[in-house]
């Protein structure tokens, strides 16, 4: 492979800036910052690929349902009786995509004791009783109503209708991104926490088939565990499933004995009714983790929101486990693909070093004549926009910037790996 003449520069955008005269726009933007980047060669990390292939690409093109899994829920819709079939599906779908988490209760407080003191300030006398009554009417008023949704049988056949395709390809994706970095990752169990209709398994199935022997599905959904051993056997009650080693249980198992080498919670967090009780079952998960721990949720405000809160919880390590102290990394953040907005976290046991620590890219990539914008979230978590130009960075790191896509890891070092250079400016503020 080809040295990257030159590739000791990238173009940092928006915060830096040359000199003081004036400047056109794009130059007031973007500076040469010395040092910042250059091309991952050390690890030889093109071998006999070509920049098209190139092993930070992660990207899924097309995710297909397993035909077993289409042709099952095909019968069992069809069995159904239930009527206006598509509009529920369509309403369920609005309803997932425009939840906001539910509203806490010290928040709640907050609200009410404002709310209280604006109505006193705004009247002469007020009798108590209207004026709780006015605080109550308004607090219903501009609050977000969550609501509890009880997966019944008819509700569990529309959600599976509605979304099993989205939550397969979510979730085949966050298995993707273990396997393309770590072939040699074989797990042999999973739990999966709000298992609804198995998607999970089905996923895991088809990426680890070879080594998992054991599939543990907690769901408080008794309709849902139902329909999920229905889909394994094909749509019907009887028979031998699809995937063998597939365990049902409608409580989640606290003791910290046993780990699964995968633990995966797919749009199930956002389905608790409290901070508290996400807490609660995010340090369950992460007690309960051999090695990864997937979190998958909408692509929204709420589903990147709770997933933060978790990916904390878990880092500042105020889970302690008493039987497994090794502490917890993002292995992986969020990837937004333009069919399935999803918005996922995996927290890996162990030390990062472990895993290959190339920066990944956060936004749509802006190819441009001669040079290519990439906004990189880098290892040690700052975010860098940076220009990449072939004769500044090199051949090779110019033409795999350009085949990459939003999600995709670019195989450069930053910074905080380079030596510090001698000729390095100091920024300016
Ligand atoms: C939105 S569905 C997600 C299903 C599945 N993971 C998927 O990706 O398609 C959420 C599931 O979480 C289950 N659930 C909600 N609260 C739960 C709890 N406290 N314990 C276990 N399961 C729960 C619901 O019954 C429902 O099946």
């Amino acid at each position: 492979m080809a040295t990257a003449r030159g590739a000791e520069y990238l173009l940092t955008l928006g915060r830096w800036r040359r000199g003081l005269g004036l400047v056109t726009q794009s130059r007031a933007l973007a500076a040469l910052v010395p040092g910042v980047s250059q091309v991952d060669n050390k690890s030889d990390f093109l071998g006999k690929r070509s920049h098209r292939r190139h092993p930070g690409i992660l990207q899924l093109s097309r995710v297909r349902l397993p035909q077993v899994l289409v042709d099952a829920a095909q019968l069992l819709l069809l069995e159904s009786s239930m009527p206006n079939m598509e509009k529920q599906v369509q309403a369920l779908t609005n309803y997932l995509w425009s939840r906001h988490l539910p509203v806490e209760p010290e928040e709640l407080q907050r609200r009410a004791v404002h709310l209280e003191k604006k109505f006193l300030e705004n009247a002469d006398s007020c009798q108590m009783e209207k004026l709780c009554g006015e605080v109550l009417h308004a607090l219903r008023r501009t609050t977000y109503h969550w609501q509890e949704l009880s997966y019944s049988e008819g509700l569990s056949l529309v959600y599976m209708a509605a979304r099993l395709d989205g939550g397969f390809a979510a979730v085949s994706r966050a298995f993707h991104e273990i396997q393309a970095r770590l072939p040699e990752f074989q797990p042999q169990t999973l739990m999966d926490f709000g298992s609804g209709t198995g998607s999970v398994t089905w996923a895991a199935h088809s990426t680890w088939g070879q080594s998992l022997r054991e599939y543990m599905c907690v769901d408080s959904s008794a309709a849902m565990l139902e329909l999920a051993e229905k889909l394994l056997k094909g749509g019907s009650g009887s028979g031998m499933p699809y995937v063998p080693g597939v365990f049902f249980r409608q409580f989640l198992p606290v003791s910290p004995k046993v780990q699964f080498d995968v633990v995966v919670s797919a749009f199930s967090l956002s389905e608790l009714p409290s901070k508290a009780n996400r807490t609660d079952v995010v340090q369950t998960l992460w007690r309960k983790t051999g090695h990864f721990l997937i979190l998958v949720e909408n692509g929204t405000k709420a589903g990147h929101s709770l997933l933060m809160d978790a990916r904390n919880l878990v880092l500042n390590g105020k889970e302690k486990s008493p039987l497994d102290p090794r502490p917890g990394f993002v292995f992986a953040p969020n990837k937004k693909p333009k069919e399935e907005k999803f918005s996922m976290v995996i927290l890996a046991r162990g030390s990062p070093e472990e895993a290959n620590r190339w920066p990944r890219i956060t936004q749509p990539v802006l190819k441009r004549p001669r040079h290519v914008h990439c906004h990189l979230c880098c290892p040690d978590g700052h975010m860098q926009h940076a220009v990449i130009t072939a004769r500044r960075h090199g051949r090779d790191l110019y033409r795999c910037a350009r085949v990459s896509s939003w999600g995709d890891r670019l195989p450069v070092i930053t910074p905080s790996e380079l030596p510090p250079s001698p000729a390095q400016d100091p920024p300016e503020s």
